[in-house]
């Protein structure tokens, strides 16, 4: 069999760009072949995938599928199952905010973003990990964030409540599974990435008063933890903070 088609698989949701493409190529510079999901940035997806087939000698594969949609998911994991013998890692990194004023939110944007922040998630750890269960093992990371832990904005509500409700979906996945599968969870803090483009100078500022390392993470220093989530041996049911430190 050819090399490349030895080599672990990851499957990334969201990796088109930021946390989700600084993922795909860490684990990529660790030899592993990359499955990228994304929604409707072709044109980003296609530049990460030439970005990663430049520098490494693995395979890249694009689908393009909604998340929150099971149709989409079940479309994927045909698509994944034809290319694909085994798929060790799954990271559920897809995931949308809508910030506005209390009198602005609607229940439409609400449902929006659970089903692409919490249903997303659990349909996908849902249909891979049938294929991990099959196969014997495999590792789900899901990417929650500290406004689910104890960084609230009552701006993003609703992002926040998905993100606690992602912490709880670990919890569950992680004794659902056990022991073939373990689930963990990465909760990162302010990361400079297209989701925070909107944010003013002034506010970056103040928030960054409140961070002991004084600045936002890169997409990067955030790709380096969930590598380590999806692969140390006895890690299971884990929620880990990664926010700077923050007062
Ligand atoms: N940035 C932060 O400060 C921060 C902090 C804590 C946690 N997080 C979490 O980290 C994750 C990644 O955030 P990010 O800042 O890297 O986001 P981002 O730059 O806005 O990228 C979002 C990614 O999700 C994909 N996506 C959106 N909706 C989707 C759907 N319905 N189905 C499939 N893919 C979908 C996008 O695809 P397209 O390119 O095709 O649109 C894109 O690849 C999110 O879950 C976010 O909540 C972010």
């Amino acid at each position: 069999m050819n090399q490349i088609y030895n080599k672990k698989t990851v499957l990334i949701t969201g990796g088109s760009r930021g946390i989700g493409a600084a993922t795909a190529k860490e684990f990529a510079s660790h030899g592993y072949n990359i499955i990228i999901n994304y929604v409707e940035n072709d044109f980003q997806a296609q530049n990460i995938r030439q970005e990663i087939l430049s520098k490494y000698d693995v395979k890249v594969t694009l689908v393009k599928a909604d998340v929150s949609q099971e149709k989409d998911i079940e479309k994927m994991i045909s698509t994944i199952k034809k290319e694909y013998e085994t798929i060790d890692c799954l990271i559920n990194n897809a995931g949308i905010a809508i910030d506005t004023t209390l009198e602005d939110k609607t229940v439409a944007n609400f449902h929006q973003i659970l089903d692409v922040n919490l249903i997303g998630p659990f349909l996908m750890s849902k249909y891979i990990g049938q294929l991990m269960l099959e196969q014997g093992y495999g590792r789900i990371v899901n990417i929650s964030s500290t406004n689910g832990i104890d960084s609230y904005y009552p701006y993003s509500m609703d992002y926040d409540a998905s993100k606690a409700g992602l912490i709880s979906l670990t919890h569950n996945f992680a004794i659902q599974y056990a022991p073939h599968i373990q689930v963990n969870c990465v909760a990162p803090g302010w990361v400079n990435t297209e989701m925070n483009k909107e944010l003013e100078k002034e506010y970056i500022a103040e928030e960054n008063k409140h961070i002991l390392l004084k600045r936002f993470a890169e997409p990067e220093e955030i790709a380096e933890t969930i590598y380590f989530a999806a692969t140390a041996s006895y890690l299971n049911d884990a929620i880990i903070k990664i926010d700077g430190g923050r007062i």
